[in-house]
């Protein structure tokens, strides 16, 4: 039975109290849905990250970093490193975000450097990646997620795929001003991207899950889940209140016959 995956990156909202109530929430609301059918995970701030580490059943809800340095300690002000993630017992961290590259000026080779401090950590490593409006006008799109995948991924060993997910943003669809793809053309990428995984990691690629995120909502959330190449929705706003989150989920699921 295909898994599905369900997430939401906080970004820059919720205060520590705030996100152990919207986990506490989440849990509750969504406690009843089989674990084995899908993988729910949060991703807070850093400094939620130790609060809402205690307050969640991890089997129930997984718990993300946001970032990470690519160095276990030295002079890098402002950074968190993989120890300090593994210290609050996340085993998950995004890397790569769209406001990442493109707010704070992250690149592909940065992020290949934290990939693989992520694995060499033992964390599951969520790499974000996706074209802007401008690679998409000049129908570049695939062209710019294969160089973000290959890149990414650059020297990962075929062994760490099980410790690999995906997350395919369109950097135009994300946000209060973003427009959200398109099934069809979410499903067109996800299928470029699946194709490229497996030229790189072979048939062990099928267990690397690729997610769409960018405006996902309550609108379209159905539409994008039943495409055969989208194996799981990453939410932002949408799911930033607990029980819409949750009915978003439920009515995802039942799209896709669970
Ligand atoms: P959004 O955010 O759903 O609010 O567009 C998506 C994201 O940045 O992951």
């Amino acid at each position: 039975m295909k898994k599905y995956y369900f997430g939401s990156n906080l970004k820059m909202y919720k205060t520590i109290r705030e996100t152990t109530a919207y986990l506490t929430s989440l849990a509750e609301l969504t406690n009843d849905i089989g674990r084995e059918k899908i993988e729910l995970f949060i991703i807070p701030s850093y400094t939620s990250l130790e609060q809402a580490s205690a307050s969640v059943d991890h089997g129930l809800i997984r718990l993300g970093a946001q970032n990470m340095c690519w160095e276990e300690q030295g002079q890098f002000t402002g950074e968190i490193s993989p120890l300090m993630l593994q210290e609050t017992e996340m085993d998950l961290v995004m890397i790569g975000h769209s406001e990442r590259r493109h707010v704070f000026g992250e690149r592909d080779e940065e992020e290949n450097r934290k990939v693989k401090c992520a694995l060499d950590h033992g964390l599951t490593a969520l790499l974000c990646i996706g074209e802007t409006a401008e690679d998409k006008q000049y129908g570049v799109g695939p062209e710019v997620l294969r160089m973000q995948l290959k890149k990414g991924f650059h020297e990962i060993d075929s062994a760490s795929v099980g410790k690999l997910w995906v997350a395919y943003e369109p950097v135009w669809s994300i946000g209060v001003n973003g427009t959200p793809a398109t099934a069809e053309y979410a499903e067109k990428m996800h299928g470029e991207i699946k194709k490229c995984l497996e030229e790189m990691f072979g048939e062990k690629s099928r267990e690397i899950p690729v997610l769409y995120g960018g405006s996902v909502n309550p609108d379209n959330g159905e539409e994008l889940i039943v495409q055969p190449s989208i194996d799981g929705l990453f939410v932002g706003r949408a799911a930033w209140q607990a029980d819409r989150f949750n009915e978003l989920i439920r009515n995802a699921m039942k799209a896709v016959g669970l």
